[in-house]
C-alpha cells in the first residue's frame, strides 16, 4: 500500500534503525526498487527529485524542466508507483526530493506523491520557516508528510576553511520543528551530494546526538535525514573507468560511518549517486558486450552519448534518445529492452 513517510519514520525512530530512501529517474527504476524491498521485506521509500519529475515528464534537457514538465512527470511516476505499490507486500512511500518551491511541491502532491521535501536550506532561517510552513499546510491537509532542511551540505574540504555554521544548529533545528511542524528534517553534519565527497569522510556525530537531545527535551519525535549518503563503491567506479569512463576522485561515505550516524539518531538515508553509478556501469557493460548495439537504430545514440560524456554518470544525460521508453516504461524492440534492463 502507498503511505506517507510519517509511519515509516516513526517506526525507524522508535526502533532506532535507518530507512533507506532511493532516488529514481524512470518508471522502470521505481518497479525495481519496490521489487528489491519486497525481497528484503522492508518498507520502500522511493524518491523523485524535483528535476527528476521534469525528466520523467518528458523534458529531454532535465536541467530546464518547467512546472508543466514536473506536473506531467509527477503524475506519471505516481500512477506507476500506485500501480506497483498497491499490490506490493510492503508499504511504499513516494517522496519528492529537494522540492525547490511551493509549486513544485504542489505539483508532486496533486500528482499523487505521498510525501514531499521542501528544501529552503539556502534561505535565511525565517524565510525557510515561512516557505516550509506553507508547504506543510497544503501537504498535511491532504495526508502528505513533509521533510524540511536546515543547514547547508558542503564538501568536507570546504569545512577546512568554512566556519561550522553550515552544519545544522541543534537549537535552531528544534525551533524549526516547532514552527513548521515538519515530519522530518534534513540536517548537515558532514555528508555531501555527489560522487566527490572526499577520502575517509568522518561525519560529525555530535550534531545528530545534540539535535536528538534537544528534541527529546522538547518532546519532539520527528525523523532526522541524512542526505548525500551514497557509499560510491570503488569497484563500480573502477568498472566504469575500465569500460572507458573517466570518473576521478570518487569517494563516498563508508557503511561504518552511516551505521554510526544511525546509532546517533539518523533515521533516513538518502541515496541517489550510487544508483546513477550502477546504471552507468550497466550501460557501458552492455555496449561493450554487444558491440552491434552501437549501430542499432533505436539505441545507438545512447552509446554515442556515453562516449561523449566519459566523466558523467547521470543516466539522464544518456537516456534522452529513449525518452518514450523511459517515460512510459514500454519497450519498442529487443535493443531498447536490453538498455532498459540496465536501468
Ligand atoms: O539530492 C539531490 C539529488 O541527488 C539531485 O537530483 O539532479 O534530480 O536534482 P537532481
Ligand atoms: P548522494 O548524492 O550521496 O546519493 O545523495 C543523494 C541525496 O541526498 C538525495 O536527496
Ligand atoms: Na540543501
Ligand atoms: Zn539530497
Amino acid at each position: 500500500s502507498l503511505v506517507s513517510l510519517k509511519p515509516i519514520l516513526d517506526a525507524a525512530v522508535q526502533y532506532g534503525y535507518g530507512q533507506g530512501a532511493f532516488n529514481v529517474n524512470a518508471v522502470a527504476q521505481a518497479k525495481a526498487v519496490i521489487e528489491v524491498h519486497e525481497m528484503f521485506r522492508a518498507p520502500a521509500v522511493l524518491q523523485g527529485a524535483d528535476l527528476a519529475n521534469g525528466f520523467m515528464g518528458g523534458c529531454v534537457d532535465f536541467t530546464k524542466a518547467t512546472l508543466e514538465d514536473k506536473k506531467r512527470g509527477a503524475k506519471r511516476i505516481a500512477d506507476a508507483v500506485r500501480k506497483y505499490g498497491e499490490n506490493a507486500s510492503i508499504p511504499v512511500v513516494l517522496h519528492l526530493d529537494h522540492g525547490r518551491d511551493f509549486d513544485s511541491c504542489k505539483a508532486a502532491i496533486d500528482g499523487g506523491y505521498t510525501s514531499v521535501m521542501i528544501d529552503g536550506s539556502s534561505l535565511p532561517f525565517e524565510e525557510n520557516v515561512e516557505l516550509t510552513r506553507e508547504v506543510v499546510k497544503y501537504a498535511h491537509e491532504r495526508g502528505v508528510s513533509v521533510e524540511g532542511e536546515l543547514g547547508v551540505l558542503a564538501g568536507v574540504e570546504d569545512h577546512v576553511f568554512a566556519a561550522d555554521s553550515t552544519y545544522t544548529n541543534p537549537l535552531k533545528a528544534v525551533e524549526f520543528f516547532k514552527k513548521t511542524q515538519v515530519d522530518a528534517l534534513a540536517i548537515s553534519y558532514g555528508t555531501m551530494h555527489g560522487a566527490s565527497k572526499g577520502k575517509n569522510v568522518k561525519l560529525r556525530r555530535q550534531i545528530p546526538i545534540a539535535i536528538r537531545e534537544c528534541m527529546a527535551h522538547e518532546g519532539i519525535t520527528g525523523g532526522l535525514v541524512s542526505h548525500g549518503s551514497s557509499t560510491v563503491p570503488a569497484y563500480i567506479v573502477k568498472e566504469i573507468n575500465t569500460l572507458g569512463g573517466d570518473i576521478q576522485n570518487a569517494y563516498g561515505i563508508s557503511i561504518e560511518e552511516l551505521r554510526e550516524a544511525i546509532s546517533c539518531g539518523i533515521n533516513k538515508i538518502n541515496v541517489d549517486t550510487d544508483i546513477r553509478l550502477a546504471v552507468t556501469r550497466n550501460l557501458k557493460e552492455l555496449f561493450c558486450g554487444r558491440p552491434q548495439l552501437r549501430e542499432s537504430a533505436s539505441v545507438g545514440d545512447v552509446y554515442r552519448l556515453l562516449e561523449a560524456n566519459k566523466d558523467k554518470f547521470d543516466p539522464r544525460v544518456f537516456l534522452p534518445p529513449l525518452m518514450d521508453t523511459v517515460m512510459f516504461g514500454e519497450v519498442k524492440d529487443e535493443d531498447t529492452q536490453a538498455v532498459m534492463e540496465c536501468v
